[in-house]
């Protein structure tokens, strides 16, 4: 069955990131904070993952939030409203738990990671947490949903790397400010894989810092989602093996390996920027995009 696309609208000002609302009422009325989809375009695309950002149970309706890095994304950033995608898998992957902790939560989401923090601020609000969030991307233009952050976090702070908006730096500067200072329960990472690496060592109670339980987001390579292909596999640090597609995709970050991911994720590079080159050549001759 086809799904259709309701909305679609372009987010910051960089022209890579969009938001696209999709009909999808079963998916809509299983989907939890943590889970997300399985996506093919067409007959002859690749299936992607991305992260349920938002969901309204009673129009049926799921949010997602893309950024454009090859291929399949910028074929979907080609979609308009009205099209139809071909196949939508979903809810996949574990809801994040959900209690409620003693001290606040800092959730940080990095560029296109920003979104997935949404539905899990919403849900730790709702079960009256704390929430205080720190959003970070390269430039201003890559930051979005300030608001919507916003509505769900008692504090927002903002990092851009080339001091456009906020601190000028990394997300991990604030981070060790308040947990130098503040008692803090949990903290989640969402971003990308360096990103995460570096936030997890930050909490894991190193330089007189105190351990904080954190959660990462791994976005490793996936193609079923369920288990099977072995594709999203990742390294513990005791040298076990786990699966982010059902073990995750939030997974405690202080028993990552993450250098061993961070190289797996490159192995398809060529092959990626082959396929990207081959359609916008394609793209230029048929006048798309
Ligand atoms: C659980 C999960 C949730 C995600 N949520 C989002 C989201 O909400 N929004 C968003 O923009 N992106 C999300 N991603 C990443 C997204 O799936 C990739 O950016 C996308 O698959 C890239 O496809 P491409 O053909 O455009 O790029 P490609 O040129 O094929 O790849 C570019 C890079 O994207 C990553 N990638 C490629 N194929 C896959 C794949 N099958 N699975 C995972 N990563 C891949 C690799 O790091 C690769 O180097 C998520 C990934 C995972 C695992
Ligand atoms: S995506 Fe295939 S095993 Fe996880």
């Amino acid at each position: 069955m086809p799904y259709k696309i309701l909305k679609k609208v372009s987010l910051g000002n960089s022209g890579t990131l969009f938001e696209m609302d999709i009909l999808a009422p079963l998916i809509a009325k299983k989907a939890y904070a943590g889970n997300f989809i399985l996506m093919r375009i067409n007959e002859t695309g690749e299936r992607i993952p991305l992260t349920i950002a938002d969901y309204d149970r009673v129009k049926g309706v799921i949010t997602l939030v893309i950024q454009v890095v090859g291929k399949s994304t910028l074929l979907l950033s080609h979609q308009n409203e009205g099209d139809e995608i071909l196949d939508v898998v979903g809810p996949l992957g574990n809801k994040i738990h959900i209690e409620k902790y003693e001290h606040p939560i800092i959730i940080i989401g990095g560029g296109v990671g920003i979104a997935p923090c949404y539905p899990q601020a919403k849900e730790l609000t709702q079960a009256g947490n704390k929430i205080i969030s720190i959003l970070g991307a390269r430039t201003k233009d890559l930051i979005f949903w300030r608001e919507r952050m916003a509505d769900v976090s008692e504090k927002v702070i903002i990092c851009t790397n080339d001091g456009s908006e906020g601190i000028e730096g990394f997300v991990t500067e604030p981070l060790r400010n308040i947990i130098s200072k503040d008692k803090i329960s949990l903290a989640i990472a969402i971003g990308p894989m360096i990103m995460m690496k570096n936030v997890a060592k930050l909490t894991s109670g190193i330089e007189e810092l105190p351990r904080v339980k954190t959660f990462v987001s791994l976005n490793t390579i996936m193609i079923d989602g369920t288990g099977m292909c072995g594709g999203c596999r990742f390294p513990a640090k005791d040298g076990q093996i786990h699966f982010a597609c059902v073990e995750g995709p939030d997974v405690d970050g202080h028993i990552v390996n993450f250098d061993i991911l961070l190289n797996r994720e490159k192995r398809f590079a060529e092959f990626e920027k082959k396929s990207y080159d081959i359609y916008k050549r394609e793209c230029k001759n048929l006048k798309i995009g």
